[in-house]
């Protein structure tokens, strides 16, 4: 197989003539590579819901270009019923999915932005909401990149590092950040191999994880979920490194379902769990992890999703919440682009966020 820059490829982007929302469609992989465009209120909202664009970071960036292409589309003799049609908008994209607060934290700049050139001319109002947009995802890309070196720096060659779901480049951009380390490792000629949990039930472990890390030629070996304890026992295992969707002030974090198993089972085991994310992930204004709402998703996913046939009796009640949070307690450290967090987390949150508690 000819190994590809997985960590170039633009996952989300805006057409050619700026008018619509380029992505491709995540829930295809790994067997068929799918570009859709749109520009249509109804087809970006599906979009995240469906998880055909997924992963905190890139559901942020995602919805910023989303705003923006439906702005271009809102009539606009005057600010303020453009404004109000904004923000029924926003508020419609918001309601995609609730945990990752990246879409929320993006969807708020777009506004304010909008908000901040409400006395310059229209056309000056949408440039600068695509500068925005634009911003959003270069901001994106440097910090996977900075979260990259920093999680290496916590490994060595030769190493042997368990994830969970996808954190690499089609949740981010570019490098990601659970991910990241490993494309890293692999430019700069360090050994570190991944074990990747499939991650029931939507898989985005095997289908993604496996697919990215095989393409860019790291050394990657795919398990189901329930084999996390037996590798971590064997002492295969030397460090966990998962991506959040958000990240509460005590360092609760909130991630895809599985992780705090993974956590409690590397705390057993005496492996090292570290959380990658960027600063876009952590909510300053949630305390604990129990003020985060945990999307719950359809029944089906689990009956029959990805099976030639229902692997369940027909109707049987199911549970099914998309994310968990890691208890605080479990975390070794938190990996951001300005730095390793320790615990206590809010301390370090202090220390490299500052302009947070102003
Ligand atoms: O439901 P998903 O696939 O959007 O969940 C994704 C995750 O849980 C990722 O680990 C998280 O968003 C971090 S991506 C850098």
């Amino acid at each position: 197989m000819e190994l590809q820059q997985v960590t170039h490829i633009d996952n989300v982007r805006l057409s050619d003539d700026g008018t619509r929302v380029v992505y491709i469609d995540q829930t295809q992989l790994p067997n068929r590579t799918i570009y859709k465009e749109t520009n249509k209120a109804e087809e970006l909202f599906r979009a995240i819901y469906e998880l055909q664009v997924r992963g905190a970071p890139c559901i942020g960036i995602f919805a910023a270009y989303a705003l923006y292409v439906l702005a271009l589309q809102i009539p606009h003799e005057e600010f303020e019923p453009f404004y109000k049609e904004l923000v029924r908008q926003r508020d419609y994209l918001n309601s995609s999915r609730p945990t990752a607060v990246n879409l929320s934290k993006m969807l708020d700049r777009m506004d304010a932005c909008a908000k901040s050139h409400s006395g310059d001319s229209h056309a000056a109002l949408l440039e600068a909401m695509r500068a925005e947009a634009c911003a959003i995802h270069q901001e994106d890309i440097d910090m996977c990149y900075a979260i990259s070196s920093y999680g290496l720096s916590l490994v060595k060659d030769g190493d042997t590092v368990l994830t969970h779901c996808n954190a690499g480049p089609l949740a981010t951009s570019r490098y990601g950040t659970g991910q990241g380390p490993f494309y890293l490792a692999k430019e700069r000629g360090i050994n570190l191999k991944a074990y990747c949990d499939e991650t029931r039930p939507l898989l985005q472990g095997a289908r993604l994880t496996a697919y990215e890390l095989q393409r860019a030629g790291v050394d990657v070996t795919l398990i189901c979920d329930n084999m996390a304890g037996m590798v971590m026992k064997q002492g295969k295992i030397q460090a966990c490194f998962v991506g959040c969707d958000r990240v509460a002030l005590n360092g609760d974090a909130a991630n895809k379902i599985g992780t705090s198993s993974v956590a409690v089972l590397a705390k057993h085991y005496n492996v090292p769990f570290y959380v990658l994310g960027p600063s876009s992930t952590i909510d300053f204004h949630c305390a604990t992890g129990e003020d985060i709402e945990i999307e719950l998703r359809e029944p089906d996913e689990i009956r029959k999703k990805f099976f030639a046939e229902p692997v369940a009796p027909e109707g049987v009640k199911c549970y099914n919440p998309a994310f968990d949070v890691t208890d605080h307690s479990l975390i070794t450290a938190i990996v951001t682009e300005r730095g390793i967090c320790y615990p206590p987390f809010s301390e370090s949150f202090r220390k490299l966020f500052p302009e947070q508690f102003e």
